[in-house]
């Protein structure tokens, strides 16, 4: 099928790319012109595993382009709405200009009887409004969310959980029929799909997302429990997680969530919710977001008071800045916040991160970065592990004892083997354990 996609970021451009290897003839489109060239180029804009193959099989085939010019999308049968939905500045909601933008260049373009498919992460009730929208030029509107995790973004797109289309009644048969073209690959194999009318749709995203991070808070919750009762949270969630009805998985405590979805979509369902009157409904978000922000607090609590509260003029080592391992994404990282708020009380930090060094040292070029994990561990007084990479699980004890100047370490995502650190002479200290 010929399809495009409007928005080359994140989720655009793994979509892109992904539909392009499952057969069909694909647009990306977005107004970075830096982006497209990047991208045309084969050269993934943010690091995802994976996604450079499938961009330079796109490319060579022929069947995947890239472009700034909207009238590229004229020919697609079906138009991906892909853009970004951030929180709005200075307020809870989403923001989407964007969404709106994209939805008026496709309808500048598309031929009528044409599809759009919006992906984007919006609030319930914007499918409807679209729909009108698009209904003045012949086109259809189907909403059709995605779950992609950074880092298995590729997998998660080409061999998802579960596929959702939420449509109208008046079009229910033809936009569920495109929709199985477009993913017949991955119907073929078996996944699960469910079709929704368009709030159904539009809910399983944010509900799910508002879930896994209620998970999230929850065992930081108990986390807290466990610092002032001597209990072992990482047990705590072993033990608790081998109920079935429960699961293991999404239970790590530590330093919270971050990213670009879980944050800004608990609190956009949140003023949604308030808007239209139902604010009671999802009001425990608040207390999950604020459990998730307080957990960063407590790590640099943690550290200060190992200096017995002056942490001023200390070297402390800072082990991560993405929002998780796998992903050079800063958005909302927890890591990152609390480089800069030991930073922000004198600390003499130095970070370090084996893929967000760039992203971080843009934003947040007042921050110290290590161009090594043995530079940035040398004459250390405290370690800090905030994100969950491979080569912060894998430091050795011994080894890691003989750069630094104090062996104290702070183990922000309880992914360390405390026994074996502490054999080797560290102080270690875990998060609720
Ligand atoms: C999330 C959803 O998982 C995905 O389905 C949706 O489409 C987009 O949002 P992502 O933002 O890539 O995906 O990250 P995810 O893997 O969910 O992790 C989110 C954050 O939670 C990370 O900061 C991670 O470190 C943290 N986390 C995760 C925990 O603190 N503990 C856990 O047990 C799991």
């Amino acid at each position: 099928m010929q399809l495009s996609v409007i928005g080359c970021g994140y989720l655009g451009a793994v979509h892109a790319a992904s539909m392009a290897s499952l057969g069909h003839t694909v647009v990306g489109i977005d107004v970075d012109e830096a982006k497209i060239a990047k991208l045309a180029a084969g050269e993934p804009p943010f690091h995802e595993p994976g996604l450079v193959d499938v961009l330079k099989d796109g490319l060579a085939s022929g069947r995947l382009t890239f472009s700034t010019d909207y009238s590229d999308l004229a020919d697609a049968e079906v138009h991906f709405i892909g853009v970004g939905t951030p929180q709005r500045s200075g307020a809870q909601g989403a923001d989407m200009t964007y969404v709106n933008a994209a939805t008026d260049a496709i309808l500048e373009h598309a031929k009528p009887g044409s599809l759009i498919a919006g992906k984007s992460t919006v609030p319930v009730g914007t499918a409807a409004r679209l729909t009108e929208l698009a209904a003045t030029k012949g086109v259809r509107l189907a909403w059709n969310p995605e779950f992609l995790r950074e880092g298995f973004a590729i997998k998660d797109t080409v061999d998802p959980d579960r596929l959702v289309y939420g449509v109208t009644d008046a079009t229910r048969d033809e936009d569920t029929a495109t929709l199985d073209n477009v993913y017949a690959t991955i119907l073929d194999r078996g996944t699960p799909r469910l079709v929704t009318n368009q709030p159904t749709a539009e809910l399983v995203k944010v509900a799910a997302n508002s879930f896994l991070a209620t998970k999230i808070s929850f065992i930081n919750a108990m986390a807290e429990i466990s610092e002032v009762t001597g209990a072992d949270v990482t047990q705590l969630a072993d033990a608790i997680g081998h109920d079935e009805r429960i699961g293991r998985k999404f239970l790590n405590a530590g330093v919270g969530f971050g990213g670009g979805c879980l944050p800004k979509d608990i609190r956009a369902f949140t003023a949604r919710a308030e808007e239209l009157g139902k604010g009671e409904s999802v009001a425990f978000l608040k207390q999950v977001d604020e459990i998730n922000l307080r957990r960063r607090q407590r790590v640099v609590d943690l550290v200060v008071d190992s200096f017995d509260g002056q942490v001023f003029g200390h070297r402390v080592t800072v082990l991560g800045l993405a929002f998780k391992p796998d992903s050079d994404d800063i958005r909302d990282s927890p890591a990152l916040d609390v480089a800069v708020r030991l930073k922000g009380l004198g600390a003499e930090v130095v970070s370090y991160d084996p893929e967000a060094m760039d992203t971080a040292r843009r934003a947040h070029p007042q921050l110290n970065y290590a161009d090594s994990l043995e530079t940035a561990l040398d004459g250390s007084e405290a370690v800090v592990v905030v994100t969950e990479w491979k080569q912060f699980k894998a430091l050795d004890p011994a080894e890691t004892l003989a750069k630094v100047a104090r062996p104290v370490i702070f183990d922000g995502r309880n992914i360390l083997d405390p026994a074996a650190w502490r054999d080797a002479g560290w102080t270690y200290t875990g998060m609720g354990r």
